[in-house]
């Protein structure tokens, strides 16, 4: 590689600045027309469900807990998060998108932004009850990003706290790419088990939306104390662990993402007309 190549980070940085020069909301909306009103309730209505996951698995009580949003954008889920949760953080690693939450969010004094570096979160280990990373895997090309940013999630949450990714299945290729369209680099079953047997922690769900017409899936992985996680890590070692869909607790989703928002009529005939993709997470690498 030429001295002077533009970096993975680089061109990350690039592609999302310039989504944000475009676009108001920084591609985050599925319709550019959408008003002010409905990309607050949109976001109130995706950041609500994933509070109700966070509980629901027995997740720490709001307000003694913190969440640490990643790629957190313009603020669309972490200003709802900040309402609820005693600590909301939000990383991103483009500033001027920062800008713009500072401007969304407001002043709240329980709320903090901080750029990273694309592939680290800056904070020490076990200081979070909530991870959460939404709408951002399924962009990022680099596997070795995305499974990094697992391992950085896990770091710093605190033992018994949730991570919550989602990550999208149309990610196409093994490796992803960022020519042309940007393709997600594709998760598969033996990324995560190799987390899983390497780090010790516990899956807790995996699961998608039915009615999401961009069909993801969401990965609810939970911290475990440093001792059960070293034991556990030898354990797989010695019998190595399989994740079949019958090692994860299924986890029924209500409705769907985008329920009772009566203005999304653009995204409402999206649902009804389009045909969803199967899951196929639980496939090898080819
Ligand atoms: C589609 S927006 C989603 C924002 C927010 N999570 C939401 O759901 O409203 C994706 C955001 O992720 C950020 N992003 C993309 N790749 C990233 C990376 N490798 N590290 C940190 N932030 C990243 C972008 O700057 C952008 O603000």
């Amino acid at each position: 590689m030429p001295m002077d190549a533009p970096s993975s980070a680089d061109l990350d940085e690039k592609y999302w600045r310039e989504l944000r020069e475009k676009s108001a909301f920084a591609g985050i909306t599925l319709d550019e027309s959408i008003s002010f009103a409905d990309f607050a309730l949109y976001g109130d209505r995706i950041a609500g469900r994933q509070m109700d996951m966070y509980r629901r698995v027995g997740g720490r009580p709001f307000g003694e807990a913190s969440i640490l949003d990643i790629g957190c954008g313009v603020g669309r889920l972490l200003k709802p998060f900040s309402m609820h949760f005693a600590r909301a953080v939000g990383v991103d690693m483009n500033e001027r998108i920062l800008d713009a939450a500072r401007d969304y969010i407001g002043d709240r004094v329980n709320v903090e932004l901080v750029k990273n570096d694309g592939r680290t979160v800056p904070f020490p280990d076990n200081s979070f009850d909530y991870v959460f990373c939404g709408g951002v895997l399924q962009h990022v090309p680099d596997i070795d990003v995305i499974m990094g940013y697992f391992r950085e999630g896990l770091r710093v949450l605190k033992p018994g706290g949730v991570l919550n990714y989602s990550v999208m299945v149309w990610m196409k290729s093994r490796k992803g790419g960022i020519e042309g369209d940007r393709v997600g680099a594709k998760i598969v079953a033996s990324d995560l088990e190799a987390l899983l047997n390497d780090t010790g922690h516990l899956l807790t769900a995996i699961f998608s939306d039915p009615q999401d017409p961009n069909p993801h899936f969401q990965i609810m992985l939970r911290k475990s104390a440093p001792f059960a996680a070293a034991l556990r890590s030898i354990k797989r070692r010695i019998s190595p662990f399989e994740i079949t869909p019958s090692s994860v607790t299924p986890m029924k989703v209500r409705t769907g993402t985008f329920e009772d928002l009566p203005s999304y009529t653009k995204l409402r005939a999206q649902w009804a007309s389009g045909k969803r993709k199967p899951v196929t997470f639980f496939s090898r690498p080819d």
